[in-house]
């Protein structure tokens, strides 16, 4: 049954495209849109039906996936919106990322030895970071979009008193995290204590009721009033800390991407507090210092890995919320600290170890979501959105109906131990109230004469590299069928664990020994990871298309 229903749901999953008899580019002939579930993408149908541009459409999208797809992201979480605005090129990133609450600090989730206490900042209230996304959407709407919020919000909230249809994926996420579940998640989500069944409904009417008070009241439907008031109540009772204060500060901010060139490409991509966009160019820097798509094919992939490991190394050591420290960003995206960087590249591996010893602990498990738009007026918008983990802290706010995110455990919770993605860090990402927990997602436009894309995936800690190896492929092989590039076979190395994680049918065996046999570790994953949303606007043939990823359960959708 369980396949029955992937293989119908992946039939969604397709790439639509239609050109128009002339080949006039100044404006792309329709919409594109590709997200992690078909009640996501239709939403955006619905929204350009209302006459709202792709700005809306994020906000109606944003919130459908927070109600349809509640493993992966969520009002009760936060992410960062990478706008492009057609009518004079503005680009901007609007970093709903979720804030530490004002009451935590460093050393919150050790015990008195100083050891971290498992699961403390997993699971639980405890867990939870001030949510960001509810003020994300509705300052999008208020700044970029055409549409009211109330019309913006009206999918979500019919989801969410109708109910959406539970599939395989929310199946397998909902076995993986239902020990972490309090009381409210459980009846929610769980049939009795088992998981539902495939084309079981899942209606969520305390979460409707909450979707309503923002599209009422906007920013302050969430931050203010009785939605505010329960919440906080809710965490402190189950042991956290949140207060009113945290609420009534939280703000988002825009940020100005980071942008670079590979090639003949222009990419644009998320700022700090996210990784993503400073992490990717210093890969795409080190690939171009060394001319990697010159050489043969077992070298390019030796030279991509270890531009991957030097990256993810300087990403563990430097980076974190430049609101609380200073990180030397003209240096680690300039063009010559890469070439210093790859410079101590051999035809051999080079030991992790070597480069700055971290703890080496590594660990399973993403989420997260990821959504692309271009609009008709070629408004752009690539979302990635997170509650962090599965269903995020397990924790669901009885009343408002809010699934918690667990971000905190995006900080280091103790120097050189590895967080649920077995990335480690320092100081740069430490605990501190009021700060950003350091983000790999990284929604990213590419852009040369040919065409203009627009991509992202969840993936935890493997997000970059995704981002990464799709826009080699877009760009060093020309490819330009979006499906493609989705749908393309992974490999991952991030500095510690020491090893290059890859799909199964990413290398076969020749490639595998070839790697062994330049000193690298290899750790095949028989699972898929990511679900990547990308559109595509071919600029010399003036058509649109789009694509969602073969390993998830979304639909893309192209239209005049
Ligand atoms: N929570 C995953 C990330 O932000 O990278």
């Amino acid at each position: 049954m369980a396949e029955v229903m992937k293989k119908l749901l992946s039939s969604l999953a397709i790439v639509i495209c239609f050109s128009t008899t002339q080949a006039d580019s100044s404006k792309p002939p329709g919409w594109a849109v590709a997200s992690a579930h078909p009640l996501a993408t239709e939403a955006a149908y619905w929204i350009a039906a209302q006459g709202g541009n792709a700005f809306d459409a994020a906000v109606a999208v944003s919130a459908a996936l927070s109600v349809a797809e509640p493993m992966s992201s969520g009002i009760g979480g936060g992410g960062f919106w990478l706008l492009h605005r057609a009518k004079d090129g503005y680009e901007t990133m609007v970093d709903g990322r979720e804030r530490a609450p004002l009451k935590a600090h460093k050393d919150m989730y050790l015990d008195e030895d100083g050891e971290v206490v498992p699961q403390a900042s997993l699971d639980g209230a405890l867990a939870a970071a001030i949510p960001g996304e509810p003020a994300a959407l509705a300052h999008i709407a208020h700044k970029y979009g055409r549409l009211d919020l109330s019309i913006s919000l009206t999918p979500a909230i019919k989801i969410a008193a109708n109910g959406f249809t539970v599939g395989p994926r929310f199946q397998s996420l909902t076995d993986f995290r239902k020990s972490s579940f309090n009381n409210k998640a459980r009846r929610l989500f769980l049939d009795g204590d088992q998981v539902p069944d495939v084309g079981a409904i899942i209606r969520q009417t305390e979460l409707a009721s909450t979707l309503e008070e923002i599209a009422k009241h906007g920013h302050q439907g969430f931050y203010a009033g009785w939605v505010a008031s329960t919440l906080v109540s809710e965490v402190t009772t189950a042991g956290g800390i949140w207060t009113q204060r945290d609420l009534s500060a939280y703000q988002i901010v825009e940020r100005t991407p980071v942008r670079g060139v590979y090639r003949d490409a222009k990419f644009v991509s998320a700022a700090l507090p996210s990784s993503g966009g400073i992490v990717l160019s210093q890969m795409l820097n080190m690939l171009q210092a060394v001319e990697a798509w010159n050489q043969e094919r077992m070298s390019q992939l030796h030279i991509t890995v270890e531009a991957m490991r030097r990256a993810y190394r300087d990403r563990a050591l430097y980076l974190g919320d430049a609101d609380f420290i200073s990180v030397n960003q003209a240096k680690l995206l300039s063009v010559e600290y890469a070439r210093q960087r790859i410079s101590s590249l051999t035809d051999q591996a080079t030991d992790s170890e070597s480069l700055t010893k971290l703890d080496d602990k590594t660990a399973e498990g993403e989420n997260t979501s990821h959504f692309s738009i271009i609009d008709d007026q070629g408004n752009r918008v690539g979302a990635t959105l997170s509650i962090n983990y599965p269903f995020g802290s397990g924790f669901v706010s009885a009343g408002t109906g809010v699934v918690l995110n667990n971000e905190m455990d995006d900080f280091v919770s103790k120097p050189g131990t590895a967080n649920v993605y077995g990335l480690v860090g320092g100081k740069a990402n430490a605990i501190q109230p009021g700060k950003r927990p350091l983000s790999s997602m990284s929604p990213t436009f590419v852009e040369t004469e040919d065409f203009v894309a627009v991509l992202g995936t969840p993936g935890g800690s493997r997000i970059i590299t995704m981002v990464l190896l799709a826009l080699l492929e877009l760009v060093d092989n020309h490819q330009r069928d979006v499906q493609k590039v989705v749908n393309l076979p992974r490999f991952h190395h991030q500095y510690l664990p020491d090893h290059i994680t890859y799909e199964s049918d990413a290398f076969d065996q020749r490639t595998t020994s070839a790697l062994r046999a330049r000193g690298h570790k290899l750790m095949v994953r028989e699972r898929p990871y990511g679900d990547m949303q990308a559109v595509l606007w071919n600029l010399r043939r003036n058509e649109l298309s789009a694509a969602s990823d073969r390993r998830g359960e979304g639909s893309a959708r192209v239209w005049q």
